[in-house]
């Protein structure tokens, strides 16, 4: 959630900070702004709405090339310019971007008020950091101290970069459970919440961990510990490609990434099967299988879904119990974990704060975490045990599609090398199979158009098909805002089926042979109270055209392969109703891609 960025280098720091800011809109976008040094003192200019808010109307001139750029999600206080980010201090000292929550800036904003700090311009708890910061800054003259000392006061969680009025020579930054990268450059360097910002300037990047704290120079950065003492830290290289990052002809990014998948599993898969058996060379599984006694999946949103698809593939295929559980809810769980047990957590981004704060009450209780993980040198894979990572390539879209698709890939190879069970050829199909899913593009457009402006509609499913009824349910809420739900077929009798009249719209799933019959007959009761109704379906059987208005046939798999396959015209349905509907499909409202707060 926000995006931080930050240069220091030669000639004017905006248009630099604008350019990696609009590669950072994915994690908050609803008000945005950037600061930079102006002859010994800092412009500030701001804008509520998105990134071209801003530069609609931004002066370029007198920049020192230095700056600090932000692009926000709102916590606390609404997306309004006094709201957004930079902040600067009372006296103009000091200005500030953050990221995150300072949990008790009341406080601070109590103790500063006896230094005279009575002024704040803005609802945020972040304008207080630029007070605090000033405060110290006053009496040391040391930017990074007073951020130290600053920061040893503030309670929450926040990845800070400040700058001094009188300081062109530095930005100093801080992190704690909210990311932050450094790019190195030649006579210049830059900050960001994650590397596409700065991938167009610089594949050279150091990865910020919590509690430390980065000085960047022009010509050198420094790192340090908790208590400022120096810290050495090795430097990346990013080897993937911007283009990757780019539309690349498609009208969104969302359309792009579901289209990528076939791609996005081949690559995941493939890249572990050797000789038509799979390899996954994860020691830690390794060395645990034998005794192990039940896993646990933490995650969150689609990542939770895909962990749920993913509970039932290893039960099916290993016959170990297997729970699953929202990130934020762990804490009630961990407490029953063992050294015995593996958690296995789930995440695109690998920044989620919940899932992290999930794998650090697991880890506490001495349990084994591995995870399944998107991007590279992310928090939690710093934080993991062992990582299998999914090759979906940066997901921009804040709807997550060709990342759930890949995270079943994950679980079904987890399942396939715990179990022996030599499925590797079947996998191997999968990703033919989406591409074939994706040709029922035109008809799902055409049923969109016919749906798209119903505010009753009802996913349905049994077994593995409610947990892509959630998934599908989640994609249509998310980008159309239509207060659709999800249930067991079984269980809808019991109660949620008075909801059902005359143009409600069922859109059911049927890819499971053992619940077929079943399903089959829910849909009648449905259509029996006036539903319209959609079955996506991987089986053939005649009972089917009775029950459903349209049906959707996709390839066969495996049974327990088939949500990455069924899940594909769901997605594409959400998609198709939220353009003709005339929504932003990438950034949706309210939400952001990687949420870093609580
Ligand atoms: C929905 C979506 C979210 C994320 C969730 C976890 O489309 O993207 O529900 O799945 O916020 O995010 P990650 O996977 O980054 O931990």
């Amino acid at each position: 959630m926000c995006g931080i960025v930050g240069y220091i280098g030669q000639g004017p720091s905006s248009p630099v900070l604008v350019e990696g800011l609009s590669k950072l809109a994915y994690r908050g976008y609803d008000s945005s702004g950037i600061a930079f040094l102006d002859n010994g003192s800092i412009t500030v200019q701001k804008a509520a709405g998105k990134l071209e808010k801003l530069t609609e109307r931004l002066i370029i001139g007198g920049d020192e090339g230095i700056g600090i750029g932000h692009t926000r999600w709102a916590t606390h206080g609404p997306a309004t310019t006094e709201n957004a980010h930079p902040h600067l201090s009372q006296h103009k000292q000091i200005v500030i971007v953050h990221n995150g929550i300072i949990e008790n800036h009341l406080a601070l904003k109590n103790e500063l008020s006896w230094f005279g700090y009575d002024t704040y311009l803005s609802e945020t708890d972040s304008e207080v950091v630029a007070h605090l910061i000033e405060h110290f800054y006053r009496s040391s003259h040391d930017l990074l101290e007073a951020l130290h000392q600053a920061v040893e006061k503030m309670e929450g969680s926040y990845a800070i970069a400040a700058l001094a009025a009188d300081r062109p020579q530095e930005i100093v930054a801080v992190r704690k459970n909210s990311p932050l990268i450094i790019g190195l450059g030649e006579g210049e360097n830059f900050l960001a919440s994650d590397v596409p910002a700065i991938l167009s300037r610089t594949r050279r990047v150091m990865y910020l961990n919590d509690d430390e704290y980065a000085r960047l120079g022009r010509e050198k950065v420094e790192i340090f510990a908790r208590d400022l003492s120096p810290i050495d830290r090795e430097v990346c290289q990013i080897d993937w490609d911007i283009k990757t990052a780019e539309k690349g002809g498609y009208d969104t990014f969302t359309l792009k990434e579901i289209h990528e998948q076939p791609r996005a599993i081949r690559e995941t898969i493939s890249h572990r099967i050797k000789q038509g058996r799979l390899s996954l060379e994860l020691e830690l599984l390794e060395s645990m299988a034998p005794s192990l006694q039940r896993i646990t999946i933490v995650a969150c949103g689609t990542a939770y879904h895909a962990g749920l698809i993913g509970k039932t593939v290893i039960e099916e295929l290993v016959g170990l119990p297997v729970q699953v559980e929202i990130a934020s809810e762990f804490w009630s769980v961990a407490r029953f974990l063992t050294p015995a047990d593996l958690v296995i957590a789930v995440s695109q981004s690998g920044e989620t704060i919940d899932t992290l704060q999930a794998i650090r009450l697991a880890r506490r209780a001495g349990a084994k975490v591995l995870s399944i993980l998107n991007v590279v040198g992310s928090t939690l894979a710093r934080e993991s045990d062992a990582v299998l990572y999914t090759w979906a390539g940066p997901e921009i879209g804040v709807a997550s599609t060709k990342a759930y698709t890949t995270q079943l890939a994950a679980f079904f190879m987890l399942a396939l090398s715990l179990s022996g069970s030599g499925q590797e050829a079947e996998l191997l199909e999968l990703a033919d199979q989406v591409d074939q899913a994706l040709a029922t593009e035109e008809t799902i457009r055409r049923i969109a158009r016919e749906q798209a402006a119903n505010e009753k509609i009802m996913f349905l499913g049994r077994g593995v098909d409610y947990y892509t009824a959630l998934e599908a349910s989640l994609k249509l809420k998310e980008i159309s805002y239509i207060n659709c739900l999800a249930m067991p077929a079984g269980e809808l009798k019991h109660g949620t089926i008075a909801l059902v009249e005359p143009g409600t719209w069922v859109v059911a799933f049927l890819t499971q042979s053992q619940t077929y019959d079943k399903m089959v007959s829910n849909l009648k009761e449905v259509r029996a109270r006036g539903a319209k109704v959609l079955a996506i379906t991987c089986l053939s059987g005649d009972s089917l055209a009775d029950a459903a208005d349209e049906i959707i046939h996709l390839p066969k798999t495996l049974e327990h392969y088939a949500p990455m396959v069924s899940i594909i015209p769901a997605q594409l349905l959400a998609y198709y109703i939220a353009t003709e509907r005339g929504l932003d499909v990438d950034q949706p409202r309210n939400l952001a891609k990687s949420v870093t707060v609580e």
